[in-house]
């Protein structure tokens, strides 16, 4: 057996004698060529008694040989025999997504993933770096975001305060460890929705900011950007600009998932630009915005990704590219928009999201998930597949390496293949030494539960609905009413 995750697109093992010798810092030798025929990010391994040839036509290509190669020496103890192998990716966007907004993960956590990404060949890190529970990254021309809106003053696990953030020095030093193992950086600042850490911090940026605290519980708040107001839309352009020398890379991401329209129907600001554009809908006043940053993120070279359901077909600017999620968007109308040109990355939360548990996303059912869609006659729009680890529920480094193992094999696999092999459950075991070593903190890898476990396995799931922050939602609603009434009493009276 072949052991490699992901399994390389053709290997041909011969007869006769492979065995690998080793370079000072202990890689394994090999001659290396430069082959134009080899597509980019590919590679070919030849070896014949202690000869090991690797051929490929990019950097990236050389470094996935070298690792196939050096992961192969490991497990076979430098004899795996004569083979030839060919290997390219059938995706060029291979990603992961660590949500560092509900729980934050230290630069050195993230180097660490950043590690496990590049032994399984993934591509992109998108790093969810804001939400409602938090703001993790240093804005200098906002320095609340961070005094403020990095605090939360308990968390519904642990019941203590969290708080932390990236300084932009730190996330330099992620983004240059990342592409020294050519994975590139996606950071995702969400808006409008998932903002309430924004709002706590700068209360103007809300329709009404008054009383609100960065959440403590989860689930999704009504209280997001006020869009109708033209500061929100320059704090978003500040914080770009500030982003955009240290991501250097192609995509920005700037959320648009789980957006209430409730604040907006009662805000003066928000129902005055909804009027001025002639909007039918609120998601036509979304689409407007985003499309302006969208616009914006372009003139400095930038393509934006939002997750799916930010605007419906027709209305949002067809150059950025969707996250596709589901947020009750049908496979049937995603078929027609990819066929209408949309470019699209595939991380569907079942079976693709890694903090789901495993009695609902197990391997066998990333194994059948098909990747494109019924009806989809323009597949090349389909850019890539990503796996999610969202840490509403994973507050830690340990419970994060759980969720992640042995799932993101299987999805690296899934990326690089576009389909993860029959055999993928067996070859996950002598990944467990490897991924020991790299410092990860399992001792076995999870197993799907069966029977009364995966019951109870799933009632722990469901149970995060009692704490999703429902009430909370509520109570505060009657008051924000209350203020926004008043509000509009005021200008039908100034009018
Ligand atoms: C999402 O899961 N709200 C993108
Ligand atoms: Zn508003």
């Amino acid at each position: 057996m072949f052991p490699i995750i992901p399994k390389p697109r053709n290997i041909e093992l011969k007869d006769g004698e492979g065995r690998l010798t080793r370079d000072d810092s202990g890689g394994a030798n090999y001659e290396y060529v430069y082959d134009p025929d080899i597509p980019y990010e590919g590679y070919s391994l030849k070896t014949e008694g202690t000869h090991t040839v690797l051929r490929a036509s990019s950097e990236a290509g050389a470094f996935y040989g070298e690792t196939t190669l050096n992961v192969l020496d490991d497990m076979t103890g430098g004899a795996p025999g004569a083979f030839f192998v060919s290997d390219s990716p059938a995706y060029g966007y291979r990603a992961y997504m660590l949500d560092v907004a509900r729980y934050f993960f230290d630069t050195d956590v993230v180097m660490k993933h950043i590690d496990y990404m590049a032994l399984l060949k993934l591509n992109v890190l998108h790093l969810h770096l804001t939400d409602d529970q938090g703001w993790r990254v240093e804005i200098k021309k906002y320095p609340r975001l961070t005094e403020v809106g990095s605090h939360r003053r308990r968390t519904h696990i642990r019941f203590k305060a969290h708080c932390g953030y990236y300084t932009q020095e730190e996330l330099k030093k992620i983004v240059a460890y990342a592409h020294a193992r050519h994975i590139k950086v996606v950071p995702e600042i969400d808006f409008p929705g998932h903002f309430q850490a924004a709002i706590a911090a700068y209360p103007e940026l809300g329709c009404c900011g008054e009383g609100l605290r960065v959440a403590e519980n989860f689930g999704v708040k009504f209280d997001v950007a006020c869009i109708g107001n033209p500061v929100v839309i320059e704090f978003m352009k500040d914080v770009l600009s500030e982003l955009i020398p240290i991501f250097t890379d192609e995509y920005f991401h700037i959320g648009g998932d789980e957006v209430p329209f409730r604040r907006w129907e009662k805000c003066p600001k928000c129902l005055a630009l909804k009027k001025s554009l002639g909007a039918d809908s609120w998601h036509r006043v979304q689409a407007h915005v985003v499309n302006e940053l969208a616009d914006f993120l372009a003139e400095h070279g930038k393509t934006t990704i939002t997750w799916n359901e930010s605007e419906p077909t027709g209305v949002q600017n067809k150059n950025i590219v969707w996250q596709y999620w589901q947020g009750g968007l049908s496979e049937e109308k995603l078929a027609h928009e990819i066929n209408e040109g949309r470019r699209v990355i595939m991380s569907p939360g079942e079976p693709f999201y890694l903090d789901l548990p495993y009695s609902i996303n197990n391997v066998a059912r990333m194994r059948a998930y098909k990747l494109v869609p019924d009806g989809v006659t323009a597949a090349e729009n389909i850019i890539g597949v990503e796996f999610p680890l969202w840490t509403e529920l994973v507050p830690d480094e340990k419970q994060a390496d759980k969720m992640l193992f042995p799932r993101l094999m299987a999805g690296a696999e899934i990326a690089w293949r576009g389909s993860a092999d029959t055999d993928i459950e067996e070859r996950f075991g002598r990944y467990l030494a490897v991924l020991k070593r790299m410092g990860a903190k399992i001792s076995e890898f999870k197993k799907e539960p069966r029977g009364f476990m995966k019951i109870l396995d799933r009632i722990w799931w469901f149970r995060r609905q009692l704490y999703w922050g429902a009430v909370p939602n509520l109570i505060r609603n009657i008051k924000v009413d209350k203020i926004l009434k008043k509000r509009n009493g005021q200008l039908k009276s100034d009018d």
